[in-house]
């Protein structure tokens, strides 16, 4: 499969390429979006102006088939979903375990939109590592992934078994929840707590700090993995804040400002992206081995050490309960007895 030469790839991508260029369509839906954005009513996972970004990044690379990792709420599956229908010739697949879409978000968001509009959206409720992703993508020649599932194990899928289909491809990756410390005033302080170690147990576990590696500042693991495919492979990984506040001229900048609101526009994003294609054709790019059953092995089997650990934990704590209780009871025999040898002497000197 060779890379199609069609009008959209002479032109790179760039976040603030794609909100100048898109600027008047953006205008156009804004009363769209914050609708939608009403709808998922889930800020904390992407806020409005992170919408916008994301919105112009789809009109500007144009792709037939959007792949979303991670759905959530759906905040991202709203914006894609809208641009899918502005594109015409795009479809979005959302991969997640979440029922949360199904069961609540969709109900809300089909009040705001006609049915029409869920034409351009296959929303499965799965495991994304074991996806086939020769199906999934098909015949599709510019893919814009949404690589917003965290960890390792989803990390070694997507640049192991996700983007080897997309090597000759147009493709597009964008990488949620990694700030750009050049921009977004890191504290460097640990503040007393420990180092950054995985996210296995939740999110950003509390008493430990985030991640930082050079101005990338994290708290996910695939941080790590893509630095090392780009570093590998001699890509560029660039944040949206670097291009926003690099690209655009301080009379754009006021431009934007001045015909969207400040909801809609911000010179920050905290996502990063890059692009395969980058490498010039015929140029060797290393993927990692991904074997989908032997990922499934180990996290089952890092379950149950994770169970036996917790078992361990809670049988450690009711030992230690019952250890207090035995040394309460020692106390209280101790004090009986100091009684009851009082009570003896007592006696005895009343009967003298
Ligand atoms: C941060 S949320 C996605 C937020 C969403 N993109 C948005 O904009 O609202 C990440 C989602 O990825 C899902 N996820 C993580 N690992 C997964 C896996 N192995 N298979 C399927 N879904 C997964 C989680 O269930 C969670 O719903």
């Amino acid at each position: 499969m060779s890379i199609s030469t069609s009008a959209p790839s002479m032109r790179t991508t760039t976040p603030a390429m794609a909100v100048w260029n898109n600027r008047e369509k953006i205008a156009a839906s804004r009363s769209r979006l914050q609708a939608l954005y009403e709808a998922v009513d889930w800020a904390n996972d992407l806020d409005l102006y992170q919408w916008t970004q994301w919105f112009a990044i789809a009109l500007e690379f144009q792709p037939d088939l959007i792949v979303e990792l991670g759905r959530g709420m759906g905040n991202s599956t709203c914006v894609f979903t809208e641009a899918a229908n502005q594109l015409g010739d795009c479809r979005v697949v959302s991969l997640c375990l979440s029922p949360d879409w199904d069961a609540t978000v969709k109900h809300r968001v089909a009040q705001v939109v006609p049915d029409s509009w869920f034409q351009k959206l296959e929303t499965r409720t799965e495991e994304i590592l074991t996806t086939d992703v020769q199906a999934l993508i098909g015949d599709s020649q510019r893919v814009l992934v949404l690589w917003d599932a965290h960890g390792f194990d989803m990390a070694e899928f997507v640049l192991g078994g996700l983007l080897p289909t997309l090597e000759h491809r147009h493709s597009f990756v964008v990488m949620h929840d990694i700030s750009d410390g050049r921009y977004s005033r890191i504290n460097p302080s640990y503040q007393g707590k420990r180092l950054w170690r995985g996210t296995r147990e939740g999110f950003n576990r509390e008493g430990h700090s985030r991640l930082y590696l050079n101005y990338l500042d994290t708290a996910v693991e695939q941080t790590i993995a893509i630095v090392d495919f780009i570093s590998r492979n001699g890509l560029t990984l660039e944040s949206a804040d670097h291009s926003l506040q690099t690209e655009l001229s301080s009379e754009r900048i006021s431009e934007l400002q001045n015909s969207l609101e400040a909801k809609f526009f911000r010179l920050d994003g905290h996502w990063f992206y890059f692009s395969l294609n980058e490498k010039t054709k015929g140029e060797e790019i290393y993927f990692p081995n991904f074997q989908s059953e032997i990922v499934i092995q180990e996290r089952q089997a890092r379950s149950h050490v994770d169970n036996d650990h917790a078992q361990v934990e809670q049988l450690q704590g009711e030992v230690n309960h019952l250890k207090t209780l035995l040394a309460q009871a020692q106390a209280d025999t101790g004090m009986a007895n100091l009684l009851k040898k009082a009570w003896r002497k007592y006696k005895a000197f009343r009967s003298r």
